[in-house]
This record gives structure tokens, C-alpha cells and sequence, in this order.
């Protein structure tokens, strides 16, 4: 499907500026508004610069700065930029979770490209939502398209020590439960933790999907870890404006970068990396836009065996400014050698292996060798059983071995109200050999499966000295969180999925060598409490969550909503007036 060229073999955008008639005048005549001269309707590349900017999104709030980096490189090339806004999603401000409006996002960014005059895009993205939403858009469209990441943060200094976002919040926040952190340190800790622009400096999901993004072959080299105030970010910013101009000429688009090789090459560098849980459903929801066959299976498959060799929070002890000064994604792309499709392609108009074969390689702690790994077995873990028949993840690499094989008493929570009500309690009935199960925090049941699945212990397990237990949700877990945490349970509790049946003192199995998640419990006793299930009340009567409680998919489908799966195409719309 070419969508890019009329027949006389004009850009897409010559429907709108290409035209000596009122329609035409229509669509110039208000751009000359922003001072454009005319001869930069001429029938050049124009480029729409899709920027997820917000002063609530803070992690993406440079990115009107990085936006100029990259229209320097379209008009270098001899495009014309444009610049707009898609709805921003931030992580650390957005309630009830980003991820309720990642789909929306995906909307915005799809609606955006289709209706107007551009060529290809480029997807300025950051914060962790942004990235999948953005491309998962952009996917639905087939224009040519690149991303330029808005980089991580600079290491967190804290007290005379390095300390990395998200994962130090939850270290911190146990420590003062545990008794051995102050309040006073706790809150000073705040300003030290965050001291520069860019999005979280951990391998947490913005960091693990701008990763993504580079194994994907959707974003030049280096794009994972320059840090977003190093020069270098916007360099980088500056040539992918360049390069996109290319692509339109080329005409390369979206679906012949994205491969099945291409997230093939992913999962495998997400284990390499230790990266998020949450790349298995926004991967799996982008392939779906493509008619990509790829799924929870194929995470299991792909990843299994793969080491994880670079040593950053959550799952180590660097953090993203260490790895970019290691040598980045290329350094981990050259080591995994032939489990890579070296010839998968990417927008800088190399092959993946291209780009990788030299990279170097500056620290061997902090990118290390395939057989000096951090864990030998990364990747993630997809279990199965009668607790979770459409599958769930655990990601080892922050998993506690001993916990791997185990089978306790569990202790349920309704949902996270009853969580919080319950959890301080002095009398709950809890040892650390329990597991703990969270329900209806999925993706109908929060609304938008919250990152709650790492959910914190009791206070008089942690008074033990304890860190972890098994814990079980249909939630998700920052990629900055660790822990034996279960995740993404489907189908999920408030779509009637055996989570929802379990109660307190069932015994549940977990075997993660033998990728099993088992409730012990009887099919006849399974069905009887599923005749007398109720199901949950949509959040809202009306609106977008109504919207988006009726038609969202499980997360082994990621999560997407029913109607958005698959391309759609940018055909030129029909004119306005
Ligand atoms: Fe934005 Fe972590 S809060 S990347």
C-alpha cells in the first residue's frame, strides 16, 4: 500500500499545497500565517514534527527544544517541518495511570497524521506511555516515520550516592516503613533524585522503549542513552531530521522497518538489557497494528536463555548516563552477535548489523560479556496454568531465586482499596512464605492496569528484614520496580479471568522453570465460584473510559482497544470546504 504518491507522483502533501484553486489557497494561505515563503510549498518533503511536549509530562518537557534540533535537519535536507502537539502522557502526574490513555494517545497520533497535509513524521517521545502510543499510531498510518527519544535523565545524586528514579522511590519508601530512613531524608531525597530534563535514568520503561525503538530499527544509533541535556541528543535529533527527509524520498515506510525480524531483534535485546515488563504488551500491541503475528509466546520463546549482560537498576547497579558511557544499545546489539537479524533494516539507512559491527564496548562491569552475565537467564518468564490461562509474565532478572519455586497460603486483596486498608494491619493473617494476590487491577478492573503489581509487603515482614515475596496481580509494574512479582495475569479479574475466584488460604503453585501459575484448587470448587461471580460496573457511564472499558483487549493482546487493531492506511482525506 503506497500512500505517499498521487499518480502524477507528487507527495501526499500536494493534495493539500499543490493546488492553484480555492482549496489550495485555503491550505497555504492560513499557513503563510506563520511566515512560511512560498516556494516551501513547492512540492518538498513536508514533515510533521508529533510532539508529546507537556509541562505535565516532565519527563518530556524539553522536547520543544529537541523539536528545533530536528527541523534544523529537515530544512538542511530540503523538507518542511511541522511542528504538533499529540496528547502528552506522564507517568509520575496521571491518574488513575498513564496507561488508561495510552490507546487515546494512539488515537490522537493516528487521526493527526491522517488529516494532514505531511509525508512523513517524526515521533518525539519520552515518558513511558509516549513512546508505544505514538508508534502504535503512526503504525495504524504506514508513512515513513522515525523516533527521536527525549533521553534520560543524568544519574540521581542523593547523599554522596548515585541513585536511580523509580527504583530508589521504592527502596526508599520500604526503608521508611521498615524504620531505617527518616521522613526528613526521605523527602530531601526528592530534588537529588531528579536534577536534570529527560525521563527516568533506570532501565525503567522509558528507557527500556527507547531502547526498543533502537533495536526496532526505529531510531538512529545511540538514541536509548545520550542523556538528554548531552549535546549529543541533539545531534542525534538534528540527523534524524535529515534522515527522515530521505525516507520520504525513499519512501520507506513504518511496516518495512518493522518486521517481524525487527521485534524479533527486541525481545532479545530486551533481555539483554533487563528491560520492562511493560515492552511485552505495548510490543505485542504495535505488532498488532502491523498484522504482525507476535505474542506472549513468542516473549517466551525469543527470550528464553537470552543473558542479561547490562548491570542497571532495577535489575543491577548502573544507570543509563554509565551505559551510555559504556558504549549504549550498539555495544549490547555487536555482543549478542548472530541472535540478532543482523540484516534487519534500519532509518538510518543501514542494516542493524551495520550500525553494531564496530561498536564499542568501555566497560565491561557495566556492559558485560555473554558469558559474565548478570543473569544467565533474562528475557521474560510466561507462565500458564488454571490461575492464568490466557497467560502472565515475570521477569527474573528482578526476582529473587529461591522464590522462583514456591507454593504458599494466599492472602487476597479485593482490589487496591482493600489493599491499602489491609495491608498495615497488624492482624493480617500474613507470613513471608504467603503469596500475596491483588485483584481487578487490570485493565478493566483499575481502570488502565495500574503499575501497582509490585505491590509493598507488610510492615511485619519487612520488620523481619524480609524484602520479597511472591506477589500476583492482573496489574503491571514500573520498569524501575523489582521483585518475584506475577504480572499481567489474563484474563484479568474484572473480565471474570480464575484471579478473581481466588480466596484468602488457597493455596497457589508457582513454577517458574515450569512456566506454571497454579490455583490448588478443585474445578468443581473453580466453578462454583464462578457461577457466583458478579462483574464489576464499567468506571464511568460514559465518555472515554466507557469507551475504553468496553472494547479493551487482555493483556496478552496488548491492551489495545478492539477497533484500533490493524493499519488503516493515510489515504488522502476527502477536502474540507
Ligand atoms: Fe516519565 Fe519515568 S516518570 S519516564
Amino acid at each position: 500500500m503506497t500512500v505517499k504518491k498521487n499518480q502524477k507522483g507528487e507527495l501526499r502533501s500536494q493534495a493539500w499545497f499543490g493546488k492553484a484553486d480555492k482549496d489550495g489557497f485555503l491550505h497555504r494561505s492560513w499557513m503563510k500565517n506563520q511566515g512560511i515563503p512560498a516556494d516551501e510549498f513547492d512540492g518538498r518533503p513536508v514533515i510533521g514534527i508529533c510532539n508529546t511536549f507537556s509541562e505535565l509530562t516532565p519527563c518530556n518537557a524539553h522536547l520543544r527544544g529537541i523539536a528545533e534540533r530536528v527541523k534544523r535537519g529537515v530544512y538542511e535536507a530540503g523538507g518542511l517541518p511541522l511542528e504538533f502537539p499529540v496528547m502528552s502522557l506522564g507517568e509520575s502526574n496521571l491518574r488513575p495511570t498513564a496507561m488508561l490513555f495510552r490507546n487515546l494517545a494512539s488515537m490522537d497520533t493516528e487521526e493527526s497524521i491522517r488529516a494532514n497535509p505531511m509525508d512523513g513524521v517524526v515521533l518525539l517521545v519520552g515518558c513511558d506511555k509516549t513512546t508505544p502510543a505514538l508508534l502504535m499510531g503512526a503504525a495504524s498510518c504506514d508513512l515513513p516515520t522515525l523516533v527521536v527519544s527525549g533521553g534520560p535523565m543524568l544519574s540521581g545524586r542523593v547523599g554522596g550516592k548515585e541513585v536511580g528514579s523509580g527504583t530508589d522511590v521504592f527502596r526508599y519508601s520500604e526503608a521508611v516503613r521498615a524504620g531505617e530512613m527518616s521522613l526528613n531524608d526521605f523527602m530531601d531525597a526528592e530534588a537529588g533524585m531528579s536534577r536534570s530534563p529527560g525521563h527516568c535514568m533506570t532501565m525503567g520503561t522509558a528507557s527500556t522503549m527507547a531502547s526498543m525503538s533502537e533495536a526496532l530499527g526505529m531510531a538512529m544509533p545511540h538514541n536509548a542513552a545520550i542523556p538528554a541535556v548531552d549535546s549529543r541528543r541533539n545531534v542525534l535529533a538534528q540527523e534524524a531530521g535529515r534522515r527522515i527527509v530521505d525516507l520520504v524520498r525513499e519512501d520507506v515506510r513504518i511496516s518495512q522497518i518493522l518486521t517481524r525480524e525487527a521485534f524479533e531483534n527486541a525481545v532479545r535485546v530486551n533481555g539483554a538489557i533487563g528491560g520492562s515488563t511493560n515492552a511485552v504488551v505495548h510490543l505485542i500491541a504495535i505488532a498488532r497494528r502491523l498484522g504482525i503475528n507476535f505474542g506472549l509466546d513468542d516473549w517466551d520463546k525469543l527470550g528464553r536463555n537470552i543473558p542479561t549482560i547490562v548491570d542497571l537498576m532495577p535489575s543491577g547497579r548502573f544507570l543509563m548516563e554509565d551505559f551510555y558511557y559504556a558504549g549504549g544499545l550498539p555495544a549490547v546489539i555487536r555482543a549478542l552477535g548472530n541472535l540478532i537479524h543482523q540484516d534487519a533494516m534500519t532509518v538510518n539507512g543501514h542494516t542493524i548489523g551495520e550500525n553494531c559491527a564496530e561498536a564499542p564496548c568501555y566497560s565491561n562491569e557495566v556492559i558485560r560479556s555473554l558469558d559474565n552475565a548478570l543473569t544467565k537467564n533474562g528475557g521474560i518468564v510466561v507462565l500458564r496454568g488454571n490461575l492464568a490461562p490466557k497467560g502472565a509474565v515475570l521477569k527474573p532478572s528482578a526476582a529473587t531465586p529461591e522464590l522462583m519455586q514456591h507454593k504458599g497460603r494466599a492472602v487476597v486483596f479485593e482490589n487496591i482499596d482493600h489493599y491499602k486498608a489491609r495491608i498495615a494491619d497488624p492482624d493480617l493473617d500474613v507470613d513471608e512464605t504467603c503469596v500475596l494476590v491483588l485483584k481487578n487491577c487490570g485493565p478493566k478492573g483499575y481502570p488502565g492496569m495500574a503499575e501497582v503489581g509490585n505491590m509493598g509487603l507488610p510492615p511485619k515482614i519487612l520488620e523481619k528484614g524480609i524484602k520479597d515475596m511472591v506477589r500476583i496481580s492482573d496489574a503491571r509494574m514500573s520498569g524501575t520496580a523489582y521483585g518475584t512479582v506475577v504480572l499481567h495475569t489474563a484474563p484479568e479479574a474484572a473480565a471474570g479471568g480464575p484471579l478473581a475466584l481466588v480466596k484468602d488460604g488457597d493455596m497457589i503453585e508457582l513454577n517458574v522453570i515450569g512456566r506454571r501459575l497454579h490455583l490448588d484448587i478443585s474445578d468443581e470448587e473453580l466453578t462454583r465460584r464462578r457461577d457466583a461471580w458478579i462483574p464489576p460496573e464499567p468506571p464511568m457511564a460514559g465518555g472515554y473510559q466507557r469507551l475504553y472499558f468496553d472494547h479493551v483487549l487482555q493483556a496478552d493482546e496488548g491492551v489495545d482497544l478492539d477497533f484500533l487493531v490493524g493499519q488503516r492506511g493515510a489515504a488522502v482525506p476527502r477536502e474540507s470546504h
